[in-house]
């Protein structure tokens, strides 16, 4: 049994999906602590999954490596198997990623490369695509660069806001880390061939 943290910012929805999909005995991960930088409304999903929190606010350190070592410190605890990011809007500090990857994976609301970072919806909206897409990949000590593990497209529809847009990739999303969890349970992924420290350049293929 491949056991999860899930570190979130916000309202969760994605995280809620997991808790779903994971509370199914036959499925072959549980998640097992869900962390946070700040007060996230998402919180009230894992307490009604019965799912210990772990919320260490970014604002009270002086600096992105105490409050990550903090956190890894709390998150540590529960022994997880895997890290998920869905929806922590913090870049992790580089000890931090080098301690976790490769079993650090990310969600995200494009097709990546296009659009990283924190507006992704937003700037594929302004840049006019047709479409654009929701990813699933591994953490490496840059934004959103590391190794795909799963993405789909989804196309921009003609009267799309930020809001429109973002509510259609999200199931999108939920479906792929779904996917990918499970997948990294089973072996069907083996993170292993990733050496994605914050350092590397992400990619599987290098030379040893
Ligand atoms: C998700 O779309 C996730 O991919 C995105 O925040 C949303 C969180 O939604 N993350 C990023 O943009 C990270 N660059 P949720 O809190 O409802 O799951």
């Amino acid at each position: 049994m491949l056991t999860v943290a899930v570190l979130i910012s916000g309202t969760g929805s994605n995280l809620r999906a997991l808790l779903e999909a994971t509370a199914d005995p036959g499925f072959p991960a549980r998640v097992v602590v869900v962390g946070a930088d700040q007060q996230a409304d998402g919180f009230a999903y894992a307490e009604a999954f019965g799912i210990p929190t772990v919320m260490v606010p970014f604002r009270e350190f002086e600096t992105r490596a105490e409050w990550g070592d903090e956190l890894r410190r709390h998150i540590d605890v529960w022994t997880p198997d895997l890290v998920v990011l869905s929806g922590l809007m913090r870049l992790l500090p580089d000890g931090v990623v080098d301690a976790w990857a490769p079993a650090l994976i990310n969600t995200h609301p494009a097709f990546l490369p296009e659009f990283p970072g924190a507006h992704g919806v937003r700037d594929a909206l302004a840049a006019g695509v047709r479409e654009t897409g929701a990813s699933v990949i591994v953490v490496d000590g840059g934004i959103d660069t590391g190794p795909i593990l799963a993405q789909e497209r989804v196309p921009v529809l003609p009267g799309d806001t930020e809001h429109l847009l973002h509510e259609r990739i999200k199931p999108v999303e939920r479906r792929l880390l779904i996917e990918t969890v499970r997948s990294i349970a089973t072996g069907a992924i083996d993170l292993s061939v990733y050496r994605t420290g914050a350092r590397s350049d992400a990619s599987a293929s290098d030379p040893l």
